[in-house]
Order: structure tokens, then sequence, then C-alpha cells
């Protein structure tokens, strides 16, 4: 998603802009552009595609200045070209922007209606030309801003200069996140923390409605009705060092190994080992009464939701709701008195996911929301905030927030059963040991990276994968194919292993490579006979089970890979290694751009 840096300072920004820039890659992006002021004019230099583009440019031609704002875009209205690319300037005033505004088309007639020329099919630049004519009519920078804003309908965070001010930045926000960075002498301007890692740690977070004038001197917020607020400065735990990627090769396979440590972090905050207990943070109701769960997310964070309906309903009994946020938010859902309504986000910015949580607090519904970044939109509206100690995800498909996710799922649908009275305590200390046995496990599964890498090649040639799993595994098969598809570009679909006869089994020939992810126990059997319905028709399968899994199943098999022998509850966070693994090293194997896949943004902020 668009990243946003700004910069008052008294030293020259340009090459501190791009520095910011580099550290927001991983949101995902496809032009960039820098705008500083300097000698009374605004100074602007963009470039489509990756960011050495735009550092060639401002090679080419400098932008000096000691005051600047930048941008790296993922296109939504407008191919991503140069001059659809922010910063969107009139002579008087520059502006970058994350979100949609959704009423441009009439504010963009009115605009043309006055003769004004616009370059670019953005939805942004008519926030340019909107502030450029307050200020042309004789408006300060903060007076021309308060004018606009409420004319803007949508999502935005905001960042603007202005040619006659040279020493101020107006930032603003309403749907898409914004930060103040303090520093001695200068201040700065952010989409996140981390885009100011390097730059600040003291940071202060807008909240909804507010906007801001920052200069050297500090920052003077106002909220939506104009009046002066003040918002606290904490110290961000962002550090340039979290976003860098030590010795691996990507962050996303930094991120794949960093998972035993993340999800014993996570789980040492929501497990009592010495009492065999499940705890979870403070909150203000009662957890016995709610007699129904909503769970919605997108993407990855759905699959896990997938996975905690599983537990929920075999742990607490408790029926469970499921959805796609973006779905959700359309279809009227009934949601009954007494309802726990719970959100799964790695960023807690997703548009569809955030809009669906407001929807439900409207409704009366309690908000639990899973969140790995503490300081997002949705983390600040839970009525239970639980958060996953992942640290920042900086490659663009989600991996360790997965499993850390469902670490915390498995933690509350345990916490929901006993309060429900449908776990004795006994019950409650097993599932503690075995959620304890999964940092190991991990560690067990990355143990095999060497031969998953070994087979990739075999998978990496094909143009269609299909991927099976049975229960809490079926998830699994999802996530798996959602990953092939996301970094390497192959046609990938994830089944229930039983629905693989009612269709798709029409597909199988020598050339769809088959995933079965099977570990040995309940299911193991059926699993297998569908294998078997594969196998008989031609198709090559590749098995993911454990040692006995694959003692009964594996000879045939075009590839095995093996697991460690793990209890039921923790298979789906294991079984999440090797395929990401396995996606990992067949992108590799096709040289595809694994931490910025084409197309694809890290938190997606608009509908
Ligand atoms: C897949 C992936 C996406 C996200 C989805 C939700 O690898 O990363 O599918 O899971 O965009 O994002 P969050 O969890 O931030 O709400």
């Amino acid at each position: 998603m668009c990243g946003i840096i700004g910069i008052v300072s008294t030293a020259p920004v340009a090459d501190r802009l791009l520095e910011g820039l580099r550290r927001m890659e991983y949101r995902g992006y496809d032009s960039a552009g820098v705008c500083t002021l300097h000698d009374g004019a605004l100074v602007r230099r963009r470039a489509e595609g990756k960011l050495a583009n735009l550092a060639a440019e401002l090679a080419r031609n400098p932008a000096p200045g000691t005051v600047g704002i930048a941008h790296t875009r993922w296109a939504t209205h407008g191919a991503p070209t140069t001059s659809n690319a922010h910063p969107h300037a009139t002579g008087e005033v520059a502006l970058v922007h994350n979100g949609i505004i959704e009423n441009y088309k009439p504010l963009r007639e009115e605009l043309l209606a006055e003769g004004r020329t616009l370059e670019s099919e953005t939805d942004s630049e008519v926030v340019a030309h909107l502030v450029s004519r307050e200020v042309e009519d004789g408006a300060s920078p903060e007076a021309a801003v308060a004018a606009v804003l409420p004319r803007l309908r949508g999502a935005f965070a905001l960042a603007i200069a202005f040619r006659a001010h040279p020493g101020l930045l107006i930032g603003a926000r309403l749907g898409s996140p914004l930060v103040v960075g303090y520093a001695d002498g200068e201040m700065f301007l952010g989409s996140d923390a981390l885009a100011l890692a390097g730059l600040t740690q003291r940071i202060a977070y807008l909240e909804e409605g507010d906007w801001v004038v920052v200069t050297r001197e500090g920052a003077e917020i106002r909220d939506a009705e104009g009046a002066a607020v003040e918002r606290p400065v904490t110290t961000s735990g962002a550090s340039a060092a979290a976003v860098e990627k030590g010795n691996y090769r990507h962050y996303m396979q930094k991120e794949i190994f960093e998972q035993p440590t993340v999800v014993a972090q996570t789980l040492s905050s929501y497990l009592r080992p010495a009492e065999g207990r499940v705890a979870l943070p403070q909150f203000d109701f009662d957890l016995s009464a709610i007699r129904r769960v909503t769970i919605v997310a997108c993407g990855t964070s759905f699959y896990a939701g997938m996975v905690a309906k599983y537990w929920f309903e075999q742990f607490a009994r408790v029926p469970v709701d499921l959805d796609v946020a973006s779905e959700f938010r359309y279809r009227e859902p009934v949601l009954e008195e007494g309802g726990l309504a719970l959100f799964i986000s790695q960023s807690g910015e997703t548009a569809d996911t955030l809009a669906a949580l407001r929807h439900c607090k409207a409704a009366g519904q309690t908000i639990a929301v899973v969140v790995n970044v503490p300081t997002s939109s949705m983390a600040r509206e839970a009525d239970l905030l639980l958060p996953t100690h992942a640290g920042p995800e900086i490659g663009v498909a989600s991996t360790k927030a997965f499993t850390c996710q469902l670490a915390v799922l498995a933690a509350l649908a345990a916490h929901l059963a006993v309060a429900k009275g449908r776990l004795s305590r006994e019950e409650e200390a097993e599932i503690v040991r075995h959620l304890l046995e999964a940092p190991a496990a991990l560690n067990a599964a990355l143990d095999h990276d060497e031969d998953i890498e070994a087979m990739a090649p075999l998978v990496a040639g094909a143009r269609d994968v299909l991927y099976l799993g049975r229960g809490a595994d079926y998830p699994l098969a999802l996530e798996g194919a959602l990953k092939l598809k996301e970094i390497s570009y192959i046609h990938a679909e994830g089944y229930a292993s039983g629905e693989m006869k009612h269709g798709p089994i029409a597909l199988i020939d020598e050339h769809v490579p088959v995933i079965v992810l099977a570990p040995s126990g309940p299911l193991f059997e059926k699993t297998v006979s569908n294998m078997e319905e594969v196998r008989a028709r031609g198709g090559r399968v590749v098995l993911i089970s454990d040692e006995d899994g694959l003692a009964e199943a594996g000879a045939g098999c075009l590839a095995t890979i093996a697991m460690p022998r793990v209890h039921p509850l923790i298979a789906p966070l294991v079984y999440a290694v090797p395929v990401q693994l396995l996606a990992y090293h067949v992108a590799c194997v096709k040289g595809t751009d694994v931490d910025q896949p084409r197309n694809l943004a890290k938190s997606v902020t608009v509908e």
C-alpha cells in the first residue's frame, strides 16, 4: 500500500526521504516520487517502477532542500506511470496521498469547469488543486487545509508542502494511518513508525480526523472540528534493524525462520505453564455469556480464522460464522445480541476488515481483535485486544503473523471453552502442554528446508497445482495454494480432500502436482483414500506427513516431505512451514520477486 514520508529539517532531505521510501518498499508499490522546497520553488522528481529508477532520476536531477515529502504509490486510480506518481503538484502546493477519495469525480469536474488543468488520472490530484485554489485565493496553509478536508469523502492520509511556506508541512488522516515523528530541530511525517525507523523513535499516532501542522520546532495537532488536541508521544519499538534482512536472502525467508521464536514469544503472554492455564489480557465483559462468534478477516488471516472455527466449535461448542471481510460488509449479516465478533489482521489496517469491525460495533457486538500491530486502528477499537508478537512482518506474503495468529486463536478457543464450562482443568492443562510443544515442532519442521529446496524444481515447472487437506488442515491447503500463487505466480487451488471427486478431479493428469497435507491421526486414512483416487488417474502426489504417515502412504509419490509427529492441535502451525517453504523455494527457482510480488501490497487500506 502507498507509503508516505515527510521531513522538515535544517539539513538536506532528499537522501533521507529516499531511505524512508526504501523502508516502506515492503508495503508494495509501482511508482515513487519526491518533492522538496528549494529557492522558493517546488522541486519534484518522480519515476515509475522500482525505487532504483527514482534514485537514478535524483542522481541526474538532484532535489536540494531541507523540507520535503515523498511517496511510494500502489496504483488504484490510473496506471502506474510517472504522470500518475505522487507527489501531485500545482505551482503552489505539492501533495502525497494514501487511500481513495471516493468523491473525486465531482470534485474533478468542478476544477475542470474552472479551467484548471489536471495532468494525471488519479483521485489524489484533485486534493492538491483544491488546497492550491484556497492558497491562490489568499488563504494560509492551515485555513486552506481546514476548508478542503470536510469536502473529501473516502479514506486518506495526506502530507502537503507549500511553495510559499518553506518551513512547514501539513499532514491529515481519515481511514489511513499517519504518524508524527519528533526529533531535536527536525520533525517527520510517516505512514507508520517503521517508515521513520532510523530517523526517530519518538512517535505520535494521529487519531481519525486529525490534521497536523509540522515545523522544525514541533507539531500542532487539531481534531476534525479544528480544536487543538494533544496526542501522546510514545517510544516506538520499530528499529532500523527490524527491517534488515540479516543473513537471509529474502525477508520472507527470514520471517519463516523466525517462527519458533515469535510463536514462543506470543504463547508466553497467553499461557501460564506452571499452572497449566490459559490467560488472556484484561477485558471487561462476560466471556461465558458469548453464544455465537463471528470471525471476519481477509487472505491469510482469514485462513487462520478458518482453523479457529474448527477449534471454537470443537472445544467451546460455540457456533461460529466465518466470512471474508469484503463479503461480510455487504451481505447484511444477522448479528445476534450477545455475540462476539472476532477480527484477525496482521496490519490492523485492512480497509475491509476495519469496516466490518465498525459495522459489528455499531450492531452492538463485542469486538475482539487478533492483531500484530498494537498501535493500529483495529487494535485501538477493540474491546478485547489479543496481540500477536510476531514483530514487523516485511515480506508481502504473510508467514510468521499467520502462525502467531493460530497460537493466539488456540489459546482463545481454550479460554472460551473453560469459561463456557466445556473444558476441565485437566483438559486445559493438556492443551497448554501441546501448545508449548509448538516452537520445538516448528524448529523440527524447519530442519527440512533443504529437502524442500531440493524438490521445489518438481513443482516450479507446473502450470497448475492442487493442494488437499482435511479438517483443520483444509485451511492449510488453501493457505499453501495462496502462498504459491502470490509469490511464484503458479495457478494453485486448495480443496478439502473429500471435495476432490466432486469436480476438481477432472483436472488431474501427470502435469498437475497434487500436494497432500496429511498428518497421521484420525483423518489420515480418509485423506489417503482421496490421494489414491488422484494416483489412480495418473496424478502425481507430493505427500507432506510425519514418519508414520510416510511409512504408510509415501511409496510411489512424486516426492514426500517429512514433518515431526505432532498433536493434531498444533498440526496447522507446523504444517504451515512446509507450504511456506515450498512456495518460497519454487519462487526462488522461478526467479520471481519474493518479497515484493507483482501487483500486491502488504496492507490493503483501500476497499
Ligand atoms: C497473503 C497475505 C494477504 C493478507 C491479507 C490480510 O500472504 O499477506 O492475503 O493476509 O491482505 O492482511 P491483514 O492480515 O493485514 O489484514
